[in-house]
């Protein structure tokens, strides 16, 4: 039965932690008249804490995990359950929740087992429950200009599609090198974890499936051996590279430097001289920050990547957080193995080829395509720090801008709140799961072509898609 248009969807949530807290439920508290979290599981206190306070949820309805929150003790809560929880914590809850009847809104990716992402698809199915898996980029402005302009026809038949994510250095640092999916042990290959959503979009723009994939990477830069002499295991024991390492912890965590610096490359004037004031002028910044709660924010960085390392964003806080934690350790003494940079090139029907890029040695984040047809090209880039499409025509004197955005610093240039406005939409009957795009069978295929991938690189050989969708395990 839909929702109706009034009342607004209720879910729960398993995982109070970036996604769960800071983007679905900040769009909760956007939009209470769309989504209502009436219950949350999260073992960590703190964290639950937050969230329960910041919903008006009960201590009742306040669980130390997912297995209480889905035990036969508690009935079916709400519409729709919300799978937050780290990318090896996905399986066990999603499949408990889909047999207690709740439709999922799933993290990317669905499961780093293949196994486990057929298993969830085939259990949807039979319980009849609708999953919106989170590849939020297919719900940005810029990726369905993208798309209509394919599918418009203005440059032909698509040859060649050419994806490059350029993943920043901070960034990487931060979570494939120090953070959560350093290891493909305890998370995915970083083709996975990172690029599931890259490759939706190409296997949606070119509006095909592929046949075939080749692949190779490797792990160059974030190695022990590339450590600079007499570098300590942590920024924070007095490391002689403190000033010319990009990777400084300290600066990252406490001053968000690198954050600041995209807003020098910012499209307004204003923006960028903001934050060459914030650089370079900590002195006079320190003084007028008495009177403003976004300059103490500043100065005392506490957003993305300092909220993930600890949850006292104190100056103390952090520094104890880098002292003692993961996120304090040299860039090169991580412990990490996942590859930082790795190309794969697919083979579509009727000799389109479509390659992706990924590597975490970026000065800019973000993502950079070129879409050749037989009449034109596409280019376009979506990066923190602006949006903009072009198209040129091979008959065209100029090349024509079709698009452009500002700065959008996270959010994924509005695609996390799209995601959940299409996820509305679904459970109100307004559209149905497929056409909105992130249903479990279209995320399938980019889970397909991230496996595959991998056993092409591992293998060094050209591995067919084919036996990816069929029921059994290749
Ligand atoms: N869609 C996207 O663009 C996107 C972006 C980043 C991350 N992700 C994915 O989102 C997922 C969550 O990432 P995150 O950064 O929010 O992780 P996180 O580590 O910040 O949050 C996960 C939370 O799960 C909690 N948890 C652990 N065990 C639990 C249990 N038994 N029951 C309930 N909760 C439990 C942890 O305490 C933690 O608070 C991951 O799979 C990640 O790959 C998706």
């Amino acid at each position: 039965m839909s929702i109706q248009r009034e009342s607004p969807v209720t879910a729960v949530l398993t995982g109070a932690g970036l996604r769960g807290r800071e983007v679905y439920g900040e769009y909760a508290l956007k939009n209470p008249g769309k989504l209502k979290f009436l219950a949350v599981a999260d073992p960590d206190l703190e964290r639950r804490r937050a969230f329960q306070h910041a919903h008006n949820i009960p201590d009742s309805l306040a669980f130390e995990s997912w297995e209480t929150l889905f035990s036969p003790e508690n009935g079916k809560l709400t519409d729709a359950a919300f799978i937050c929880t780290q990318d090896n914590l996905h399986y066990r809850p999603a499949l408990a929740a889909l047999k207690k009847g709740y439709h999922l809104v799933l993290e990317k990716p669905i499961s780093p087992s293949l196994d486990e992402c057929r298993a969830i698809a085939a259990m949807a199915e039979k319980e009849r429950r609708k999953i919106q898996v989170c590849h939020v980029l297919r719900f940005t402005a810029f990726w369905r200009k993208i798309k209509e302009l394919v599918d418009s026809g203005q440059i032909g038949r698509v040859i060649h599609y050419d994806h490059s994510e350029n993943v920043s250095y901070w960034h990487f640092g931060h979570s494939y090198v120090r953070g959560n999916y350093k290891n493909e042990a305890s998370s995915s290959p970083v083709i996975l974890a990172k690029s599931c959503h890259d490759l939706d979009l190409m296997y949606w723009v070119i509006g095909d499936k592929p046949l075939s994939v080749q692949s190779m990477g490797d792990l160059t830069h974030y190695r022990p051996e590339n450590a600079p002499a007499g570098a300590p295991e942590r920024c924070t024991d007095g490391c002689p590279e403190a000033e010319a390492c990009p990777w400084y912890a300290p600066r990252m965590y406490m001053t968000g430097e690198p954050l600041l610096r995209i807003g020098l490359h910012a499209p307004s004037r204003l923006t960028r001289l903001l934050a060459n004031f914030s650089l370079n002028h900590r002195r006079t910044l320190g003084l007028s920050s008495r009177f403003s709660k976004s300059l103490q924010g500043i100065l005392n960085w506490d957003r993305f990547p300092a909220s993930v390392i600890t949850t006292d964003l104190s100056p103390e806080g952090k520094m104890k957080a880098l002292r003692e934690g993961p996120y304090g350790r040299c860039i090169y003494k991580s412990g990490n193995d996942v590859l930082d940079h790795q190309i794969t090139t697919y083979k579509f029907p009727g000799g389109t080829t479509g390659t992706l890029t990924l590597h975490g040695v970026s000065e800019l984040e973000g993502r950079e395509i070129r879409i050749f047809g037989t009449k034109g090209t596409i280019r376009g880039y979506f990066r923190y720090n602006g949006e903009q499409i072009t198209v040129t025509g091979f008959r065209y004197t100029k090349s024509r801008i079709v698009y452009r955005a500002g700065l959008s610093m996270g959010g994924h240039g509005g695609g996390d709140f799209g995601l959940i406005d299409s996820f509305i939409k679904v459970m109100r009957g307004e559209t149905s799961p497929h056409e909105a795009g992130a249903d479990i069978d279209n995320a399938l295929e980019a889970h397909y072509m991230s496996f595959a991938a991998e056993a092409a690189r591992i293998g060094q050989r050209e591995v067919p898609l084919e036996k990816y969708r069929e029921t059994l395990s290749p």
